[in-house]
């Protein structure tokens, strides 16, 4: 079977290893790569970002991967559907989290033919058996493979040199998402790499997330926004199994310099979270969830959804944290002053006119700390309300500033506003990703089938638009309902249709009320079988 191989340490980033000094490297191989200090943007950075053309992402994509916890040995079909199931059931998906699937571990093979084979003692549904499985529990498919030779394990194919086919596969497979790794990558070069990939990816004609997973190699800040939707930006967080809050808190620390690349559709990724992996505090949970909202950072968790403890739900389920992550305003959160013991974290404005703040303390007792309205964008004089994220208590109105108390190793996470109102912005959940149709062709039907959005928000939604163009002739789509709760009825013409197998990816479009932006594109699909029926 596959080897169960992976490397804590083998992906120093390029740059960092460059730029640091002997003790510097020392602290790399010890601990994650860190991007260099505040690098100024790029002039090459890019006039035209891909999100503005398949609308996906517009804020940070939410969702699991398996690897902090389990590496990839234990990775198979069964244990995707449990944690897909658990996802449901736990509440996570009503609270965002959509995108799921298999990272290393997907253990696919390459056919005589150069295509990719799915490994059914593995998967037995297929890879695409298990995407329509996680697409009818109204979910969002997520994938993996690797842009070199082959992929980290070296178990399996990586797609140089078959990108095209590969992408095709990704798409036939009805994946949603795809991580592309860096590994085995040797002498190729990285933007003509990931660009040949995304051109790939568009001609396969599926729109997907795609994230770019060069740990911090490259630089793709600079460059990958106008190829896909996110790119790491350090090495792994953790050896699978062995959450390390210090690592974590380096990661974060390095992470929120590259603030000023991050918005909606172009996403600085810091890797998944630890959150609820064995070993961490009730408080570094919150913690490192409250940082990762704050940086507008991916929230992939990374734990086991099965079998959750309660205070960890409730972690992952913050909506008043998610509305932070979620605002579609889409900025990233970053440290303003750092005296080595507590660090602010501030410049995330929120789209109803308030503002996320961020107090980490890494000291050893508990401590207290008054924040200034001027340090954090309001007026000393400004009459404001505090809601802290994590106790739902509202305090205010207060002039001049808060004093906010954390312990050892924890935050306050708090949202300042001259409202006493703490909307949440649009987050959408959908009853099913994928509907089927079946009908006679000889006896001409109009089958019918709906799906359902709901808007967690607190915003009544205008009605979402659907693209004429991702509709073809046999269908036909309306929007019902209205509000928080709408409904995409479709109805099916067979008339004329020849026998066989009808598919259609259809794409809404809607706008947040209060900014007036974009929201994320709606994409489902919708398969029709058309038999004879022996009329
Ligand atoms: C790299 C990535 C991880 C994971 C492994 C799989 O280390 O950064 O997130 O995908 O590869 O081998």
């Amino acid at each position: 079977m596959i080897p169960n191989k992976h490397f804590y340490f083998r992906f120093p980033a390029l740059a960092v290893a460059l730029a640091a000094s002997a003790a510097l490297l020392l602290a790399a191989c010890a601990g994650p790569a860190e991007p260099p200090a505040k690098p100024a943007p790029s002039p090459a950075a890019p006039a035209r970002y891909h999100a503005e053309g398949d609308g996906l992402a517009l804020t940070p994509p939410m969702g699991w991967y398996p690897w902090n916890i389990f590496g990839q040995e234990p990775q198979n079909e069964k244990l995707i559907r449990e944690i897909a199931d658990a996802l449901v059931a736990s509440g996570m998906k009503d609270a965002g989290y959509a995108y799921v699937g298999p990272d290393e571990g997907i253990c696919f093979s390459r056919g005589a033919d150069g295509v990719l084979t799915p490994n059914l003692q593995r998967y037995p549904s297929g890879l695409r058996g298990l995407g329509d499985y996680i697409h009818g529990l109204g979910l969002k498919y997520a994938l993996y493979t690797d842009a070199g030779s082959k992929t980290c394990s070296t178990a399996m194919p990586g797609t140089k040199g078959n990108e095209q086919a590969d992408m095709k596969s990704f798409a036939d497979w009805r994946a949603d998402y795809i991580k592309i790794d860096w590994c085995n990558s040797e002498g190729q070069d990285i933007v003509k790499t990931y660009s040949l990939l995304g051109q790939a990816q568009r001609a396969a004609g599926r729109p997907l997330i795609h994230s770019l997973s060069s740990w911090g190699d490259g630089y793709p800040w600079q460059w990958a926004g106008a190829i896909g939707h996110m790119w790491r930006t350090t090495s792994d967080i953790c050896a699978p199994g062995a959450a390390d809050w210090a690592r974590a808190l380096r990661i974060a620390f390095a992470n929120e310099k590259l603030a000023d690349y991050a918005g909606p559709g172009r996403w600085n990724d810091p890797d998944m979270m630890i959150v609820g992996m064995p070993g961490l505090t009730d408080a570094q949970n919150r913690t490192l969830f409250s940082l990762w909202c704050m940086m507008a950072s991916p929230l992939i968790a990374g734990n086991d959804l099965r079998g959750m403890a309660p205070a960890t739900i409730a972690v992952l389920t913050n909506l008043e944290a998610i509305a932070v992550n979620q605002d579609p305003l889409g900025k990233q959160g970053h440290v303003i002053w750092n005296d080595g013991n507590i660090s602010l974290w501030a410049e995330k404005p929120l789209f109803d006119g308030s503002r996320a703040v961020l107090l980490l303390y890494q000291g050893k007792h508990r401590a207290e700390k008054k924040i200034l309205w001027e340090e954090i964008g309001f007026a000393a004089s400004d009459a404001l309300y505090v809601r802290n994220l994590w106790t739902h208590e509202t305090s205010g109105p207060l002039t001049g500033g808060v004093t906010v108390s954390a312990g050892p190793e924890e935050a306050a996470f708090i949202r300042v506003s001259k409202a006493n109102d703490f909307p949440i912005p649009p987050i959408i959940t959908a009853d099913s990703y994928r509907i089927v149709l079946r009908s006679n062709g000889s006896d001409p039907q109009a089958p019918a089938a709906t799906i359902t959005m709901t808007n967690k928000g607190s915003a009544e939604l205008g009605l979402w638009k659907i693209d004429p163009k991702s509709v073809p002739s046999w269908l036909s789509v309306s929007v019902q309902g209205g509000g928080k709760r709408q409904m995409f009825v479709n109805k099916a013409s067979t008339a004329g249709l020849a026998k066989g197998a009808y598919h259609a990816l259809v794409r809404a479009d809607n706008i947040e009320p209060v900014t007036g932006r974009p929201m994320s594109a709606f994409y489902y699909d919708v398969d029709m079988e058309v038999t004879d029926g022996g009329r």
